[in-house]
């Protein structure tokens, strides 16, 4: 395509684009805006203010955990009360009133115990060294700056249980420990999960302390998504522009996807943002569907990229062996042309996997752990693992790709990329 050719289409292209027919304000629909309502939640959110509604009196309120499925609005109520507590605060008040959020998946923020505390420090006023003090002094320093005051620190940890897999559960006990050291302040811990049993998972010792009052978040029911939609929508697009049965069919969708909420509002700004893409002066339920196996495919791709190396070993293999690429080691297909369909079983990835590692001068794992790891890519709808009785009690695997074309290309240029190896 010559130069001016192409001029003319991206003319064509950012025109089309600037008109902008289907949005008024996208931002409505991104997950970081604050939505005025928040329906189908008044319970939660009334039982967390009566809970912590001593702090305005100056007292501590139990500790409280939140938990529910991902996009069950956790993170939206806890932060809206938040909002309403500190606008009720007496400033006559003799004790004061700290409310302070963090969230512990935070990459470089949360990652380590001494990070979390820096961190919490920092919102405090106060200061450490990146790193460099033992540990034990960075919880000094932070009871130090909490008890300067007599006041109330309400600390609210979202995605606590990442604490517990990124550091130990030691962290959540020294916490719950911490009321003990001081004199003048109070500690209120909020926590907040997606994992339904790391409760269950602690020491019944730190479980009761940060769950002396516990809330659950339900999932939304399609019609409790459609309602939410259908609000967000209103300013979010233009007028007239959702076809019928659109709303519907996204809360349908996400509702299918145990009631979370993001993918409901994910779904429905991807629709647009394709049905812009494709000019159209409506969303259309074909863009739903798009909009869907788009969010599918860039989940699984990201998954794919932050997986660790040797599962981009073993996703390889199984790749490999799927295109007809049987290698060297595959003993059973020695001497015969390997068909495209036929069966590629746990055995076959093991020892295709194991010359990857070799090749790679990588750490090979054992044959049980790399079918714990075929069987997470089968949890995450990356394959599909059937078992096949073999007589006498034995068992085989067999192992299909679940993800389409163009899904592997891409899986495969990531892994390319990452491995260095081709
Ligand atoms: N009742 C509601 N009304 C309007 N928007 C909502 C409602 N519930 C959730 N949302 C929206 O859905 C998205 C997810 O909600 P939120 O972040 O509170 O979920 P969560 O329970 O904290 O999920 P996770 O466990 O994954 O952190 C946000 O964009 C939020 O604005
Ligand atoms: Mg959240």
């Amino acid at each position: 395509m010559g130069v001016y050719k192409m001029g003319v289409e991206l003319d064509n292209i950012f025109e089309s684009f600037d008109k902008n027919n289907i949005f008024r304000n996208k931002s409505i629909l991104q997950l970081n805006y604050k939505p005025e309502d928040i329906p189908h939640r008044d319970e939660q959110i009334k039982q967390i203010a009566s809970i912590l509604a001593p702090v305005l009196r100056g007292e501590k309120p139990s500790n409280l955990f939140l938990y529910g499925k991902t996009g069950t609005g956790k993170t939206l109520s806890i932060q809206f009360v938040k909002e309403e507590l500190l606008k009720r605060v007496k400033k006559e008040s003799n004790v004061k009133l700290r409310i302070e959020y963090l969230n512990c998946k935070l990459k470089k923020v949360a990652d380590t115990e001494y990070r979390i505390l820096a961190e919490l420090i920092k919102k405090m006023g106060g200061n450490v060294p990146n790193t460099g003090l033992p540990t034990e002094s960075v919880y000094s320093k932070f009871i130090e700056i909490v008890d300067t005051d007599k006041q109330l620190l309400v600390l609210i940890l979202d995605e606590v249980d990442q604490t517990v897999k990124k550091i130990s559960s030691d962290f959540l006990y020294n916490l719950t420990r911490l009321n003990a050291e001081l004199s003048k302040a109070q500690i209120c811990i909020v926590g907040i999960s997606n994992n339904i049993t790391f409760l269950d998972e602690l020491d019944p010792r730190v479980r009761s302390s940060l769950s002396e009052e516990e809330i659950v978040f339900p999932p939304y029911n399609a019609l409790q998504l459609q309602e939410i939609l259908k609000i967000r929508s209103r300013d979010a697009f233009k007028p007239n522009i959702v076809e019928e049965g659109v709303i519907a069919k996204c809360a349908a969708f996400a509702a299918r996807e145990h009631g979370d909420a993001r993918r409901a509002l994910d779904l429905l700004r991807v629709a647009g943002e394709l049905a812009e893409r494709d000019n159209s002066d409506k969303i259309l339920l074909k863009h739903i569907d798009d909009a869907n196996s788009k969010i599918e495919r860039d989940k699984i791709l990201d998954i794919i990229q932050s997986e660790p190396k040797q599962f981009q070993f073993v996703l390889h293999s199984i790749i490999s062996l799927s295109e007809n690429n049987p290698g060297r080691t595959l003993s059973r297909f020695i001497g015969k042309k390997r068909n495209q369909n036929d069966p590629i079983f746990t055995g076959d990835v093991y020892n295709f996997y194991k010359d990857i590692c070799v090749r790679n001068k990588s750490e090979v794992l054992t044959q049980r752990r790399v079918s714990d790891i075929i069987q997470e890519f089968d949890m995450l709808g990356i394959i599909n693992v059937r078992i096949i009785s073999k007589g006498r009690g034995g068992r085989m695997r067999e192992i299909k790709l679940a993800i389409t074309n163009d899904v592997i290309d891409k899986a495969k240029t990531i892994i390319a990329d990452s491995l260095n190896y081709n």
